[in-house]
């Protein structure tokens, strides 16, 4: 076990693809209650395959569908998955619509598993931007699975961290002006409270996918003490074993809040 133990520290791969070695090194008492993705590296997966970008964001809602599925049956409390940004926009017309219709297909295919599942749906952004089809798709979505109790999946549409701040701010203004709020109260939790993702856990652990190392506008408010987990992995060939291994990883991360070793 010991020997396992330092081949998998060393990030020797044949220990990092035993997915039983994995599940029992994994302590499922100190699983992180929020993981958030950035589901990147479709077109370029795509791209090296010869095949359109279409082709990639296809193959990561494969990716998605299996990390879903595992984050539940590990018993996590919410997993947010960045699937359209508020920069995305600028993407060909082609794409944009692409995304819209293969949201609104993995709706309508898993809903049923993900209820089976006890999976709840929400939609975090300016969801009132996105094509009616999508709005109409989340809506029933949420409608069918909101009083489910185990994971909550946010997906992450039309979604700027910058944006979403300038919304609570503004939120958080009005209350002010109505005389409902003292400005000195504002405090973080307050904040927070104005976030798309009000109530939930801040993520533990960010996970990207494809080699690169930016936050791209994803949840710059929740992500103050997250740990990071960098794969160069694309997201088409992420699998429930990378999962596994960044479970395995945040749970050697020493996470002191800015305090220090207990
Ligand atoms: C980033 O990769 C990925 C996206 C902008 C879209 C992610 C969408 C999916 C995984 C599928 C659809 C989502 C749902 C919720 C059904 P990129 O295209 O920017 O990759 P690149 O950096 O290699 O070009």
């Amino acid at each position: 076990m010991l020997k396992k133990l330092v081949n998998l520290w060393r990030g020797n791969k044949d220990f990092n693809q035993d997915e039983a070695f994995l599940r029992s090194a994994l302590d499922l008492s100190r699983l992180p209650r929020h993981v958030a993705i950035i589901m990147d590296g479709n077109g370029r997966w795509a791209h090296r395959r010869g095949m359109p970008r279409a082709y990639g964001h296809r193959a990561g809602v494969e990716s998605l569908r299996e990390v879903v599925r595992t984050s539940a049956e590990l018993g996590l409390d919410v997993l947010t998955v960045y699937a359209f940004s508020t920069e995305n926009w600028k993407r060909p017309q082609e794409e944009v619509d692409i995304l819209m219709d293969l949201l609104v297909e993995y709706l309508h295919k898993e809903i049923d598993e993900l209820c089976t599942n006890n999976i709840s749906v929400r939609a975090i952004g300016r969801i009132k931007d996105l094509p009616l089809s999508a709005r109409e798709a989340l809506a029933v979505a949420w409608q069918r699975s909101k009083d489910n109790t185990g994971l909550t999946l946010n997906i992450a549409l039309n979604y700027g961290g910058r944006t979403e701040l300038v919304e609570a701010v503004k939120s958080i203004g009005v209350e002010v002006s109505k005389g409902n709020l003292d400005p000195g109260d504002i405090d973080e939790k307050i904040i927070s409270d104005y976030l798309y993702t009000a109530g939930q856990p801040d993520p533990d652990i960010l996970i990207r996918p494809s080699g690169d190392y930016r936050v791209s506008n994803f949840l710059l408010w929740q992500l103050a003490y997250t740990e990071f987990w960098l794969t160069t992995v694309m997201w088409p060939d992420f699998r429930r074993i990378h999962l596994l291994q960044a479970m395995v990883d945040f749970q050697r991360r020493d996470r002191r809040f800015g305090g220090l070793k207990k």
